[in-house]
């Protein structure tokens, strides 16, 4: 039997374009949701919705870029122009690049920082107050196991997943007395088009093809597999449920046991 836990819910998603994003928009109206997508990939974003809409609910397509300090608000009055709620955030826009720390410039380390952490911490705020309000509603960031554990050549993001932890716990304890939860979720590497890039940009650098390094990638994880986007989406689906309610402040681990081993 299908679930169909968010009927008539609105959900706003950024990063829905491609990825984890894209997936869990599919299985947020799979279930009943409205969505609202947010990315800068207009194209993708767009066939996101249209891929949405076989599931008979409605969408609004935003273009947004996550690092412009005054987007995250336009987007939520737009959402709250159309729907009047928004019952959850999922933060999924997000970027790696990685490179050993002497070669990495202050604006490499910007970039990333910019998207991957103030870009979740400016939706986190646009949407905080509407939430405050409903007294209801659930913040899913998507941070990263290279927020939990150390990784060569990553400082740059390593640092803007570990904030994303950081900033998690402190919007959950700032929501609490309202109802409202925040957590955030770690994932292993998981078959998006970001960790095909990623692999063969850091495979070339250990002599290996991009799949080579994808193969040691699983064989390293206790499960000897990578994750499917939809294994993202099934748990941030969990944390906007009503059997999450008194779950916040976590940020869980959806790695096959990588952090663990
Ligand atoms: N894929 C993995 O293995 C993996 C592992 C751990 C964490 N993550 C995290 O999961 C999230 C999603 O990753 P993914 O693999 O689905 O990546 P992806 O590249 O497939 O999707 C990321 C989306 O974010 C959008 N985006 C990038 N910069 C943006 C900006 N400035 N404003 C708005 N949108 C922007 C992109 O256009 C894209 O649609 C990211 O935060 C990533 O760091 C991914």
């Amino acid at each position: 039997m299908k679930l169909r836990r968010f009927t008539g819910q609105v959900v706003l998603i950024t990063g829905s374009a491609n990825g984890i994003g894209k997936v869990t928009a599919l299985r947020f109206a799979e279930e009943g949701a409205h969505i609202a997508c947010i990315d800068i990939d207009d194209k993708a974003n767009q066939d996101t919705a249209e891929k949405c809409h076989k599931f008979d609910i409605e969408t609004l397509v935003i273009h947004s870029d996550v690092t412009e300090a005054d987007e995250a608000g336009q987007t939520v009055k737009e959402v709250l122009a159309k729907w009047g709620r928004i019952d959850t955030l999922v933060c999924s826009a997000g970027l790696y690049e990685g490179a050993p720390i002497v070669e990495v410039e202050f604006e490499d380390w910007q970039k990333i920082i910019d998207i991957n952490l103030t870009g979740t911490f400016l939706y986190n705020k646009a949407v905080v107050p509407v939430m405050i309000k409903q007294r209801s509603g659930s913040i899913v960031n998507i941070s990263s196991m290279a927020g939990k554990t150390s990784w060569e050549a990553s400082s740059q993001y390593s640092a803007s997943k570990s904030g994303v932890i950081g900033l998690t716990r402190s919007v959950a304890m700032d929501l609490a007395p309202y109802g409202v939860t925040a957590n955030a979720i770690c994932p292993g590497n998981t078959l998006t088009d970001m960790v095909k890039g990623v692999a063969a940009k850091v495979g070339a650098r250990y002599g290996m093809t991009g799949q080579e390094w994808l193969d040691m990638r699983a064989n390293d994880c206790p499960m000897k597999r990578l994750a499917q986007p939809w294994e993202m989406a099934g748990v941030i689906a969990f944390l906007a449920s009503k059997d999450s309610r008194y779950l916040t402040g976590q940020s869980i681990e959806v790695d096959g046991g990588m952090v663990l081993s």
